[in-house]
């Protein structure tokens, strides 16, 4: 954990932007995997860790405005506890970490919070686990299906405000986790060998997250059919000749997230054609670290990135006409159907339970009702502090280019003849974290990932 004072200071902060009301943030409970003592692997909610820090599950946190009062629900561990799991810290030493001094039984936060909702509103997150949308349904008497629904939009805004600039002790943490996707994917790059099967590099990769840190920030993307973008099937044999998009990160011990992609050649060398389409990624993905800066809204990021991927696959003869004009039809998503990056934190995608449209999106900044554009997850104005990723692709997915040529779909601008012939190419991501700093951005990680061509090559050679 944080000092206690940290966790006092957030919640100060909080405070702020509410005259009335109770605050209420449930802690994540343990989630049975197939039987109700065979778990996996515990994840506390991440706002609960912002704003109290406690690790553990079921318990709860509650900043009554009204009352001024702050206080943690949680159950000792009794004697059957402690045979399983050992001793365990009281819950009222666990809320003194947090700086709390006021603490109940888990069992008591029902009948506190009946008292109070008769003068005032229970603010409350929305929650993305069947076990706490339960337990808001039976503790405020809400019906299941309206919970989400009842959300609290001012506590949404106001948990936005906060965690969305990240403080230095935060960044210290990413800077952390950062080095576990360090070490992760400059295992795949020693791993890769032809004969040796995805799974295999992406067990290693899954070993080194749990040995450096918490565990995985998200389930490894790994494969040679990169074209599909969030591929989990590890199941093929690296053979010559091909790419391998790797997308992992980790976790650290405090749970703050990194996020990284490489795509290297399986056999140590990229093809000419590869390097091709790999030179026009990897200038987006640089150029995205000189134009995001604060004040500068990601949007304009994303698009000026989609423009310059659209002048590279133009020097191949894969797309014609106006940039500018094929960036705005949309002409791009056939090759990067997705955005250009999403803010990251204690989550990989940070706060992304609350609904993007209160993280990425503001009233300024509305989402884009357009194939690519409408997945791009942050859109707003950058601050200083914001952590976002910086992740441009180009992929050439085999039944999206036949049913966009079937349908005629931006003929102005797409060499459906030329595309034909890389229906076998894959794809490539390349994924890095950006932290927004007063004039400019700069990737997080202290260890670089190799990325440039001669990198890669180069790192993987001293591996065969
Ligand atoms: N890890 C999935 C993504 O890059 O957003
Ligand atoms: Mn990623
Ligand atoms: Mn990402």
């Amino acid at each position: 954990m944080f000092k206690s004072t940290l966790y006092k200071e957030r919640r100060e902060n909080l405070k702020k932007f509410f005259k009335h009301g109770v605050l209420l943030f449930l802690g994540n409970q343990d989630s049975p995997a197939n039987y109700p003592s065979n778990c996996y692997k515990f994840r506390q909610d991440s706002s609960f860790l912002y704003f109290f820090g406690i690790n553990e599950p079921c318990f709860a946190g509650l900043i009554d405005i009204d009352n001024d009062k702050e206080i943690i629900f949680g159950n000792d561990v009794d004697m059957d506890d402690i045979i399983w799991m050992g001793n365990q810290p009281t819950v009222v030493d666990r809320a003194a970490l947090a700086g709390i001094t006021e603490t109940y039984p888990l069992e008591e936060l029902s009948s506190y919070l009946h008292r109070v909702q008769q003068q005032s509103k229970v603010h409350y997150l929305p929650p993305y686990r069947t076990a706490n949308c339960l337990m808001i349904s039976e503790i405020l008497h809400i019906n299941a299906k309206e919970v989400i629904a009842k959300r609290s939009l001012e506590l949404i805004n106001a948990v936005v405000a906060l965690r969305s600039t990240k403080g230095k002790e935060e960044i210290e943490e990413l800077e952390k986790a950062s080095y576990i996707g360090y070490k992760m994917h400059t295992a795949a790059m020693q791993f890769c060998k032809l004969g040796v099967k995805e799974q295999e590099i992406a067990g290693i990769l899954d070993g080194i997250a749990a040995s450096y840190g918490k565990m995985n920030s998200f389930e490894t993307i790994l494969s040679q059919n990169g074209e599909t973008l969030h591929n989990h099937y590890h199941n093929q044999i690296i053979t010559d000749g091909r790419l391998l998009l790797t997308d992992a990160g980790a976790e650290n011990n405090m749970n703050y997230c990194s996020d990284h992609t490489r795509t290297i050649p399986t056999g140590g060398k990229f093809t000419q054609r590869q390097k091709e389409v790999y030179s026009i990624v990897l200038n987006c993905h640089d150029k995205a670290v000189e134009l995001a800066k604060p004040n500068v809204t990601y949007l304009s990021v994303h698009l000026d990135i989609c423009k310059q991927l659209v002048e590279g696959l133009k020097g191949l003869g894969l797309m014609k006409g106006d940039t500018e004009e094929a960036v705005a039809a949309g002409a791009h998503a056939l090759f990067m159907p997705h955005g250009l990056g999403h803010m990251m934190g204690l989550d990989v995608h940070d706060m992304e339970d609350f609904g993007q449209i209160h993280v990425g999106y503001d009233q300024e900044t509305r989402p884009s009702n357009l194939f690519g554009t409408s997945s791009l997850r942050m859109g707003r104005r950058l601050e200083e502090g914001f952590v976002v990723t910086d992740e441009p692709g180009c992929y050439f997915i085999p039944a999206l280019i036949d049913k966009w040529r079937a349908e005629k779909m931006h003929t102005n601008f797409l060499c459906y003849d030329t595309i034909e012939t890389y229906k076998d190419f894959g794809g490539i991501r390349l994924e890095d974290d950006l932290l927004i700093t007063s004039n400019g951005a700069r990737f997080i990680g202290e260890k670089h990932i190799p990325i440039t061509i001669e990198e890669v090559e180069n790192y993987m050679q001293d591996y065969k």
